[in-house]
């Protein structure tokens, strides 16, 4: 077999399973993107800084680093009410570089099942002993835990990986209870906040913080990519966290660091988020309205908030239901394996603060009808 063929083989195979995929430019109203509080939707751009350069030269440690991004992380550790940030070009690079950073082989690491990819790929290159705890499932988790921490060897570290707001499931870590379970295993916790900054809590600052228990957690990390419309990603860690990652994290060394004019959209982005109570606000009411909307077609999806989930089951069937969506207008995508289990493909609504009610309305009638 020849590279092409075992190439065509696979992309063959992808297609009879309904799995195959392509570009395709943006068409319709978007459910689909996670610009959530609507920042990019063409309402306002974010003004261009004239003095500062519009490429990415080098790595952070050698000339990439910008004076911008000192200020970046010092207004986004203030945000937090954490000790530090430390910017880095994506949330898929901090993800994996924070795990494959901290963790060690030897160590233990539990991860929620529902994780994003990022953070299974962060373990895959840390190579520690894994435990895949059931969604959400506490009593799981805690099994893992107690059976870890009987048996450690002296020196070995137990942690702990959950996303907070769960991307294809809409539904929330269970926080409190966490930071409980992992402090009296003493394990650390780490928390993918990807698609609750901006959204959630005092300011926006996410479920940690809404939670209060931003001392209890050894991290948590925050991309820009979604409601706060900026390339980019962060942690939150301690100062010493940060000065480790500075110094061995590979996904932040080895790589070119984001344009000094990006670090200028960041520092004109934060203040905007910290105070859109508004735009949270009319997040919640949209989502409100058409998870409401849905239960009046006999539709009840995971979760409470403004990622839904309408698990339809087969490959097949979602894309089609997709399509006809499409084909009335709106961008609603299937979302199908790898990034969901098989057989609970689903079509994922993402609301936005800027989503007109009725219509939001008319989607929810038009996905019972396609269903
Ligand atoms: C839960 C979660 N974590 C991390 C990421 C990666 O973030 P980024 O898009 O900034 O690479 C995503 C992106 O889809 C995500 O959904």
């Amino acid at each position: 077999m020849t590279l092409a063929s075992r190439w065509t083989a696979a992309l063959d195979d992808l297609r009879a399973k309904g799995r195959h995929r392509s570009f395709r430019p943006p068409a319709g109203l978007d459910f689909t993107s996670n610009d959530y509080l609507g920042y990019g939707g063409g309402r306002r751009q974010p003004a261009a800084a004239p003095d500062l350069q519009v490429t990415g030269m080098s790595s952070r440690l050698l000339r990439g680093h910008h004076a911008v991004w000192d200020e970046v992380e010092t207004m986004l550790a203030a945000w937090h009410g954490a000790e530090a940030a430390l910017v880095m070009t994506s949330g898929y690079a901090a993800n994996e570089g924070l795990i494959a950073t901290v963790a060690e082989p030897g160590d233990w690491v539990a991860v929620d099942e529902l994780s994003h990819a990022c953070i299974i790929d962060g373990l895959r290159v840390a190579r520690p002993r894994k435990f895949l705890f059931r969604h959400n499932d506490l009593n799981h988790l805690e099994d893992g835990l107690r059976a870890e921490a009987a048996k450690r060897p002296e020196g070995r570290e137990l942690f702990v990986v959950t996303e907070s707001l769960f991307s294809m499931d809409g539904d929330t870590a269970l926080l409190r209870e966490l930071v409980d379970l992992t402090d009296r295993y003493g394990a650390h916790l780490i928390v993918d906040e990807a698609h609750t900054t901006g959204c959630f809590g005092p300011r926006g600052s996410g479920c940690v913080d809404a939670a209060g228990v931003r001392d209890r957690v050894l991290a948590t990390v925050h991309t820009g990519g979604k409601a706060l419309g900026l390339p980019g990603a962060y942690v939150c860690a301690s100062v010493l966290l940060k000065e480790f990652l500075t110094n061995t994290c590979r996904h932040l060394i080895f790589t070119t660091a984001l344009p000094p004019a990006v670090g200028a959209w960041w520092r004109e982005q934060i203040p905007r988020v910290q105070t859109d109570d508004a735009g949270r606000r009319t997040l919640y009411e949209n989502t409100t309205a058409f998870r409401a909307a849905l239960a009046r077609h006999g539709l009840a999806p995971a979760g409470r908030d403004y990622v839904v989930p309408v698990v339809v089951g087969q490959d097949d069937p979602a894309v089609r239901a997709a399509s006809e969506l499409q084909r009335r207008g709106y961008d609603v995508r299937a979302i199908r394996p790898p990034t969901v289990p098989a057989g609970t493909c689903r079509l994922r609504v993402s609301v936005h603060a800027n989503h007109d009610a009725a219509v939001l309305a008319q989607l929810a009638a038009a996905i019972a009808e396609v269903l």
